[in-house]
């Protein structure tokens, strides 16, 4: 794992080829930023495409299906998505959480699919409002990395975790620096006491509403090593503004 600020942006459901413009856009630039790992999660339909244009930035999915390849009409593998060009994937975003009634087993046995087809993985986690309103946070997302993280011998790593606080995603509210620290500081203990030493170096990335304007501080809260980045990553504009934030708070 390198420790280079790790921003990756997760297009979601937009994209059409007409978008490619922006990838090169974003590739180009990240030549300028090598202080900066810089990644893209397009849809499935452009991950080739995505691929041809970036000489240096990661092309990856945005989820892939447990099994291998089989009678699952309309889902997508991870060695599919690898042979596409894809050298990651995310897994276990709340949206499929949610949409798909995504299980933290799934979401392992996906994380799993993906580091057994040779691809790194991010699993994402995090609470809902209600739950943080409980004051359930830290219990929630102890479940969720200890349901859907892979596990087995060097695996951690080919993993990332991306923190992101389901009421945090597309309503332009984010927690206080405080509040990302503490729950980025959680997680890296769980991550020792499911990995071991190895926990330490896992990169945990803040994600939820995450735009030019409020990157610099969030990626200066305790224990964050990059930012996963849905709507602002759409145009190289705002993308950019992010990456630039994460290269000017890295030390020479
Ligand atoms: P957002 O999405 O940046 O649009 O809030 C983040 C994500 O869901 O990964």
């Amino acid at each position: 794992m390198s420790n280079r600020p790790y921003i990756v942006g997760n297009w979601k459901m937009h994209g059409t080829r007409a978008m490619l413009a922006e990838a090169r856009a974003i590739d180009r630039a990240a030549e300028r930023l090598l202080k900066v790992e810089v990644a893209l999660a397009p849809p499935f339909t452009l991950i080739h495409a995505t691929r041809k244009e970036a000489e240096l930035i990661a092309i990856g999915a945005q989820d892939v299906h447990p099994a291998d390849g089989g009678a699952h009409t309309g889902d997508v593998s991870a060695s599919m998505v690898k042979d596409a060009g894809a050298s990651f994937t995310i897994v276990g975003h709340s949206e499929r959480r949610a949409d798909h009634k995504e299980t933290n087993a799934l979401v392992k046995e996906k994380a799993e699919a993906a580091l057994a087809a040779g691809m790194s993985v991010i699993v994402c986690v995090g609470e809902t409002e209600e739950e943080r309103d409980a004051g359930k946070a830290e219990a929630v997302v102890a479940r969720q990395l200890t349901g859907s993280l892979p596990t087995g011998d060097d695996v951690a790593e080919k993993v990332t975790v991306a923190y992101e606080p389901v009421w945090a995603i597309g309503t332009g509210r984010t927690p206080t620096v405080e509040d990302v620290g503490a729950m980025h500081r959680h997680i890296r203990e769980k991550l020792e006491s499911i990995y071991g030493e190895a926990g330490a170096s896992v990169r945990i990335l803040y994600g939820g509403s995450v735009k030019p304007e409020n990157a610099a501080e969030l990626l200066a809260a305790d224990e964050v090593g990059g930012a996963l980045v849905g709507g602002a990553s759409l145009t190289a504009e705002s993308f950019l503004g992010i990456i630039i934030a994460a290269a000017e708070g890295e030390k020479d």
